[in-house]
């Protein structure tokens, strides 16, 4: 058995004391798979006299001077589970450039600037790993940058935030609206005291970033993804998706596609969006996530499992832990960074969608020309309509109809110009739902 891998770990919160936790517990089986033990030699936090609940670990190895900790020169690999842009990215350029390994859960700085630590790394010549910023335990990352390295992904959709599958689950199996799901999500321990992050897609936009970097061989950032949460959705757009035989899910979808010249390029967005009961991302009910990957060669892969949670989390790194411990005493590092495709995100509006609308119309004769006119004038094409009276009079009776329609595929800019302009005309009286529809009805 080789000398110690030397661990320095910073932050002990819901992630950090489950790693602490989990190495210890399994130090015998760790030390065994990688052929060295695990050693932790610091453990950097921002309170040093709060309770751990009787972590078993030694009190002496707490500091809260992190960058100290990082520069010992005992340190062979740094596991981030802090959070946040910085302190974090300076520790971790730090880390990389002096040639340590990085075990990190930290998706906003991946997202933010994954190129600052790709660069150290390289610099240093270090292994740089983040298998648990995205989708807690599930194995996904690796897939990507490793497994499907020899076929071309054309197309990724997640479910990759809890909080909003279990709030949206709730909305679909109850009826209740989107505040009510919420407070029942917050009493249940999925929602945080400020769910913003969750609720308006922050957190998913960040993952979406990570996927399409890994997914298509390009720096993609939080900035480069359209992003929309899920308060607006209401009671009445679940109802509306049921009747479809739909779900609405807040998805990340990053795909390929190409501009007006042939270019190829990238799309990345986080939105919620109706699908077919029938998609394999439907079911994916409560707190957990799910990403469906579209392969060339390989076909649809679906990855499932909890995305979030302390053990969870923390079994991503130990397993990031023992690839990078390995590697370190193989004397290998693991390949960099894949960004040589380097293709153009596009913006949201020459994204292809489908939407279904719903209109609150005056029942009269020439309304559903008039309707179909400002589609056909900015060339979105009907797959479907439905019309019934809310009012429950006799048509042409002055009552109101509900009109309900799905289009075809169109750009973004076009759907939602649609949209627009129907909002102006006077027979509509107001436009109740806009959703957009992803996968095959
Ligand atoms: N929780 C999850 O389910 C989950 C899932 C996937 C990814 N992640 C990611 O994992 C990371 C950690 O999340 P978490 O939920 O474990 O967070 P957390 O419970 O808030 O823990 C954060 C830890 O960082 C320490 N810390 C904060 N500022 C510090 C500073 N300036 N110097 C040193 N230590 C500092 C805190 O110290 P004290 O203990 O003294 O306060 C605490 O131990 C985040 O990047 C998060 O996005 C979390």
């Amino acid at each position: 058995m080789s000398s110690p891998v030397r661990l320095a770990l910073l932050g002990c919160g819901t992630v950090g004391s489950e790693v602490v936790r989990l190495l210890h517990e399994q130090s015998a089986d760790l030390a065994a798979r990688i052929g060295a033990p695990l050693e932790i030699v610091g453990i950097a936090v921002r309170r040093l006299g709060r309770d751990r609940g009787g972590l078993p670990v030694d009190e002496a190895l707490f500091t809260t001077d992190a960058l100290g900790l990082i520069k010992r020169d005992d340190v062979d690999v740094v596991i981030e589970v802090v959070g946040g842009i910085e302190p974090a990215r300076g520790w971790l350029v730090e880390a990389l450039r002096a040639g340590k390994s990085v075990v990190t859960a930290n998706k906003a700085l991946l997202a933010e600037d994954g190129a600052a630590l790709h660069d150290a790394a390289a610099e240093g010549r270090a292994d740089l790993y983040y298998e648990a910023s995205v989708a807690g335990a599930i194995p996904l990352l690796r897939p990507l940058r490793e497994s499907l390295h020899g076929d071309r992904v054309n197309r990724v959709t997640g479910i990759v935030n809890g909080t909003t599958n279990f709030i949206l689950s709730a909305m679909d199996a109850t009826g209740a609206g989107f505040a009510e799901a919420l407070e029942e999500a917050t009493e249940l321990g999925y929602a945080e005291a400020d769910p913003t992050a969750d609720v308006e897609g922050f957190d998913a936009a960040a993952k979406a970033a990570i996927l399409a970097s890994l997914a298509f061989h390009t720096r993609v950032t939080a900035a480069d993804v359209h992003r929309e949460g899920i308060t607006e959705v209401t009671a009445a757009d679940v109802a509306s998706a049921k009747a479809m035989g739909c779900t609405i899910k807040l998805l990340c979808i990053a795909a390929r596609g190409r501009d007006a010249t042939g270019a190829e390029t990238v799309s990345v967005r986080v939105h919620p969006a109706m699908i077919p009961l029938t998609h394999p991302l439907a079911g994916v009910g409560d707190a957990f996530n799910a990403v469906f990957v579209e392969a060339e060669a390989a076909g649809q892969l679906m990855f499932y499992g909890r995305g979030a949670g302390g053990a969870p989390t923390a079994s991503a790194v130990l397993g990031d832990v023992v690839a990078v411990a390995r590697n370190r005493l193989a004397g290998v590092r693991a390949a960099s960074e894949s960004a040589y495709a380097d293709l153009a995100v596009r913006p949201m509006g020459e994204a292809l969608t489908r939407y279904h609308i719903s209109l609150d119309v005056a029942d009269r004769p020439g309304v559903l020309a008039s309707v179909a006119g400002v589609f056909a004038r900015h060339d979105v094409s009907i797959a479907t309509v439905r019309q019934g009276s809310t009012g429950g009079g006799r048509p042409g009776s002055g009552d109101d109809a509900e009109l309900v329609i799905v289009t075809h595929v169109a750009p973004d800019a076009a759907l939602a110009a649609t949209v627009g302009e129907l909002r102006g005309l006077d027979i509509v009286r107001s436009v109740t739902s806009v959703l957009r529809v992803e996968g095959e009805a």
